[in-house]
């Protein structure tokens, strides 16, 4: 199309990255990063992200020495990455490998299939990319189906795809599978802290929302100057990600960009902002982005875990004493106020600072 690179953006956001894709469309200007000033291409290293194997936390016959050398791997891994690479979450790899699958064919699927889910100007959940750019920030070479997942009554069904057929069941039987996983991922991390159990857990009570984002990531002709997915932080408590054999996720630490490892069996656990705030600052909310790929299509499984809505959260007590005075006001909907300012490209945390 002539003029592709100064369409504006109501029309762009009209249309998917995939769409432009298929067409043999170049970027448009509006998906060139403007403030990264380095070249995307990298050679980027691979972070080494700790593994940690859950078994070892939920099992009755774990020696404890082992135990809490992993829980001692665990802290370290959080307190320096933000995130930890999660092996033993009892969730078999043929079952992983199936919820690949189910993304990879619904994106698949012809436009006018997967636009019944289309979501609306100002919607969250459905089908579709970033909404309108503030001034200044470029689109993402992207496009997502987000979806609440629990609890089951903020399910918005109209939204979730009624093929590939097995969507709904694999979808139903993951959101199982992530309850667990974050009991026992909430209850590791409060012990790893010498803190009781539960205290994470109560905080974010028992109406936690967990929310899927699937992510497919079109195959982009301008790498070096095009973003999957902008540098940010997740306004979550914490995040688990599903990769799958592509690398393009990426974390920050010291300044410099590392490529996560793609691990068949593997989960990657990533802090929030809200767990930042939960630990005073121990736990570290991990900066992490997407770069694209020229040859290859990648997808991913976000599943984020928040707070329930209208609850407050705040510094565990136990963490707070003289010698490291209290970092974080209590907040509530944080997710909400980290929004907006990641729409602008900024980080949110600050506005939690006391
Ligand atoms: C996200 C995210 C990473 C990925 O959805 O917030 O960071 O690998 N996704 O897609
Ligand atoms: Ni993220």
């Amino acid at each position: 199309m002539a003029g592709a690179s100064t369409l504006p953006a109501d029309f762009l956001l009209s249309r998917r990255v995939q769409e432009m894709v298929i067409n043999g469309e170049e970027p448009a200007s509006l998906y060139i990063c403007r403030d990264e000033k380095e070249d995307q291409n990298g050679p980027f290293p691979l972070a080494p992200i700790p593994i940690i194997d859950l078994s070892l936390f939920s099992s009755s016959t774990t020696i404890s020495a082992e135990r809490e050398e992993e829980l001692q791997k665990l802290k370290s891994a959080l307190c320096s990455w933000g995130c930890f690479q999660a092996i033993g979450h009892g969730i078999p790899t043929s079952f992983l490998d199936k919820i690949r699958q189910v993304t990879r064919e619904f994106f698949e699927q012809p436009m006018e299939e997967k636009k019944k889910y289309s979501k609306g100007v100002g919607e969250v959940e459905g089908y579709g990319g970033d909404p309108t750019p503030e001034e200044g920030q470029f689109l993402d070479w992207q496009d997502r189906l987000f979806l609440t997942v629990y609890p089951e009554d903020l399910r918005d069904t109209k939204f979730w795809p009624d093929t590939p057929k097995s969507f709904r069941e694999v979808l139903e039987y993951y959101t199982t599978k992530m309850r667990m996983m974050t009991e026992t991922v909430s209850k590791s991390m409060a012990k790893s802290l010498q803190l009781e159990e539960n205290c994470f857990l109560n905080q974010f009570g028992e109406r936690a929302v967990l929310s899927a984002r699937f992510n497919y990531y079109s195959c982009c002709p301008r790498p070096e100057i095009v973003l999957g997915l902008k540098p940010h932080a997740d306004g979550t408590g914490y995040t688990i990600i599903l990769q799958d054999d592509v690398e393009g996720l990426q974390v920050l630490k010291e300044e410099q960009w590392f490529t996560v490892p793609t691990i068949p069996d593997a989960l990657l656990v990533l802090m929030g902002d809200q767990m930042q705030i939960m630990t005073n600052g121990i736990f570290k909310s991990a900066v992490h982005r997407v770069v694209t790929n020229k040859e290859k299509e990648r997808t991913s499984v976000a599943v984020f875990y928040t707070p329930e809505k209208q609850k407050e959260i705040g510094p565990e007590e136990g963490l707070v004493n003289e010698e490291t005075p209290r970092l974080f006001k209590n907040v509530k909907d944080y997710e909400i106020v980290h929004w907006e300012y990641y729409q602008r490209g900024m980080r949110a945390l600050h506005t939690a600072q006391v």
